[in-house]
Formats: structure tokens, sequence, C-alpha cells
């Protein structure tokens, strides 16, 4: 018994952190919306930053309690790793990674081959990076800015 509560704790910790990226900020957002649901209730959502601010501002006035300090964090974190809209020719591997629903494989061949062939310009140049799944893609053409 014991050590199935351990495993399931491992299992547990495991999972946040493949699903929230690093970056500064997540500790915040760990701490101060941890307490009523999940913090990777994030996870998945696209939105402007100041609609992330509202979202945030909403979750205050719900209760989650942090400093102001803390809260500005959150929101950075949430603009910078869950944007409405991602550049494929400024993103970093994470961030394609994220927001385009790409492994961590896919989101290297996207930016090796920018870095080879120059600026993707539109999604037939996406479809041409070998090893990328253009299905993904193409399922998040909305989000993607060139
Ligand atoms: C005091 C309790 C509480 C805390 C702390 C809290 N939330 Fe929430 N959260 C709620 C409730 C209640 C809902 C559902 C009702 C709603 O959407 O307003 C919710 C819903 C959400 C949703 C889903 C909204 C949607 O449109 O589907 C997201 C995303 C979210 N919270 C993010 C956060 C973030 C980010 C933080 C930290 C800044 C946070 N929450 C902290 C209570 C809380």
């Amino acid at each position: 018994m014991r050590v199935w509560i351990a495993g399931f704790f491992v299992a547990a910790s495991g999972m946040a952190q493949s699903s929230l990226p690093a970056g500064p900020g997540r500790e915040a957002l760990t701490k101060v919306c941890s307490g009523c649901h999940s913090p990777e209730s994030v996870v998945g959502m696209a939105k402007t930053r100041e609609d992330w601010a509202a979202l945030v501002g909403d979750m205050a006035n719900q209760g989650a309690q942090g400093s102001d300090e803390e809260f500005d964090r959150i929101i950075d974190y949430l603009a910078a790793n869950f944007p409405a809209k991602v550049n494929v020719n400024t993103a970093g591997p994470q961030l394609l990674e994220n927001a385009l629903g790409l492994s961590e494989k896919e989101a290297g061949a996207l930016v090796a081959y920018r870095e080879q062939n120059g600026k993707f310009k539109s999604m037939d140049d996406l479809a041409k990076v070998p090893g990328v799944d253009v299905k993904k893609i193409e399922a998040r053409k909305d989000r993607i800015e060139y």
C-alpha cells in the first residue's frame, strides 16, 4: 500500500512537470493557482495578454491570493507560454511545442529548417519540413503568424 502511494505521487509530480512549461512565473502560478483547481487548467488555452490579465483578475475576485508581483509574473508567464498567436519564424522550440501541440523533436525540426532555409511564409512552407506531422500544424493554423 505504502509503495503504491509513493508511486502515485511520483507519477503525479512527473505529469505536472511535463504539462506546465518551465520558465519564470511557473512557481508563482503553482503557488497562487493551485488552491481551488489544478494550475494545469491553463494548459492548451490560447489568449492575448489582455485576456490572460482579465482571467487572472477574475481569479483574484474568486479568491486567489498573491502579491501584485506574483500576479504580474503569472500574467507574463501565461502570455509568453500560452499566447493567442505564435510566430513560427521567431518562436523558440518550447513555445512551438506548446502552442502547436508538437513533439519536442518536431519543434526542433521546425527550428532547424528555418535556420537553413529562411523564413516560413505559408502553410506550404511548413508542410515541407521533414519529420513534422503537418496535420497537427493545420489543426492550429488560426494561431500561426509568419
Ligand atoms: C479561490 C479559488 C480559485 C483560485 C485560487 C484560482 N481559481 Fe481559477 N477558477 C476558479 C473557479 C471557481 C473557476 C470556474 C468559474 C470561472 O470560470 O470563473 C475557475 C476557472 C478557471 C479557469 C477556466 C476558465 C474557463 O474559461 O474555462 C482557468 C483557466 C483558471 N481558473 C485559471 C486560474 C489561474 C491562472 C489562477 C491563478 C492566478 C487561478 N485560476 C486560481 C477558482 C479559482
